[in-house]
């Protein structure tokens, strides 16, 4: 099919793209194609992402190593400071080493292409990150996707699967659904088998756990059971990039095999410092994850009052099912015109469309209640029934 066809087609369904432009820093109320609104939309959990300390580490990075790293991170990009982050971030997490990722996205697809190869099979839960499942299809191992948090389809497939090695592979916060993978129950399941859990934990990083150690903590569990830990800075650390910890052997078949490791150039020290600041905060400051706790708390109340089905946890990250992909853009368009930024988010990204809300601790209690307000008006008057 050629391109505009294509482009054509996307438009047709409801489903084309569009980028919004953002003036100033990423903070709840937010300047975007030249409007103020409050922002219910960013992964900014914790508002560290235009935190005083964590800008000055920056800067004080960029005076210290300039702007760019010039080298991966085997040739000469490999700092002092990525060396700290690496350390604290494995201190924090209770792993016996981390490695800092360019990205998320690169994170997962090296993990999986590393530690999987032709001859494995790797189960993925069905509403894994897309990332996660371009990881899998790299590494070339067989894929088997079992159904979403459904651990007796796993072991199902498992008790099916003798011959081979392989990964369980979950997000331990599911990214549009904003459920808990049932982590206690998926390491009983694959325990005494041949294959290893890997949890990405984007969402639950900073969020959950003992001062935001994430969900492996909040399950009570640790490296024994979850071997292979992934987790984001771009989102509740409010920085960018992504860390992934493990044992010494894990860590290091990475650096020697995972490609999205090794044949790019690494990030700037100064993201690396501000991470650092950001995860100081993160163990200081738990004021600021108690409020976002309380956030989630007062949303799902009254968003329950009013009516609405929102997600089943008290994750940040609290969706709106809508019936159809028109419903969701109209209503999409309809909160901008009321000063509010919620995201639909549409088929392929999600199966069934939904309004993606986030909250963050810097939310204030008239702006989630000012946007269920305006939500429950919004949806009477397109007609939406949920
Ligand atoms: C669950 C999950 N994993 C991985 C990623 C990718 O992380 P990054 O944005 O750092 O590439 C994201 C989102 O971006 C995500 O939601």
């Amino acid at each position: 099919m050629d391109i505009s066809a294509r482009l054509a087609e996307q438009q047709a369904k409801g489903l084309y793209r569009r980028h919004r432009v953002v003036d100033g820093p990423q903070q709840v109320r937010l300047q975007v194609d030249g409007r103020r609104m409050v922002s219910f939309c960013s992964n900014d959990y914790l508002g560290l992402a235009n935190h005083p300390e964590v800008k000055a580490a920056f800067i004080e990075g960029i005076r210290q190593y300039g702007a760019g790293s010039g080298a991966a991170h085997l040739i000469t990009g490999h700092s002092r400071v990525h060396r700290q982050l690496e350390e604290e971030l494995a201190a924090f997490t209770g792993y016996d080493r981390a490695l800092l990722f360019a990205t998320g996205y690169m994170a997962n697809v090296g993990v999986l292409s590393a530690l999987a190869g032709r001859h494995d099979v790797i189960y993925q839960d069905k509403l894994n990150h897309a990332s996660l499942l371009d990881g899998g299809l790299q590494s070339r191992a067989k894929m088997r996707r079992y159904r979403h948090i459904d651990m007796e389809d796993l072991r199902r497939r498992l008790n099916h699967e003798t011959a081979a090695d392989g990964l369980v592979v979950t997000d331990g916060v599911f990214s549009m659904e904003g459920d808990m993978a049932p982590l206690p129950d998926l390491a009983a399941v694959v325990s005494g088998s041949r294959y290893m859990v890997m949890v990405d934990d984007a969402h639950g990083f900073g969020v959950l756990g003992a001062r935001g150690r994430g969900s492996v903590d909040a399950a009570g569990l640790d490296g024994t059971y979850i071997p292979v830990y992934m987790a984001t800075l771009g989102k509740a650390m409010g920085t960018f990039g992504a860390f992934v910890a493990g044992s010494q052997e894990i860590i290091e078949a990475l650096i020697q095999f995972a490609r999205s490791y090794v044949y790019t150039t690494a990030p700037p020290s100064a993201i690396a410092q501000a991470a650092r600041a950001s995860l100081k905060i993160l163990q200081q400051d738990e004021e600021r994850r108690l409020r976002l706790h309380e956030n989630i708390r007062y949303f799902r109340t009254v968003a329950m009052e009013l009516g609405l089905d929102t997600g089943r946890f008290a994750t940040a990250i609290q969706p709106v099912v809508m019936p159809d992909v028109n419903s969701a853009v109209a209503v999409q368009r309809a909160m901008e015109q009321q000063g509010y930024l919620i995201m639909a988010i549409r088929p392929p990204t999600v199966p069934c469309p939904c309004l993606r809300i986030t909250l963050c601790s810097e939310h204030v209690r008239s702006d989630i209640d000012g946007m269920l307000d305006a939500l429950s008006v919004v949806l009477k008057s397109v007609d939406v029934r949920v």
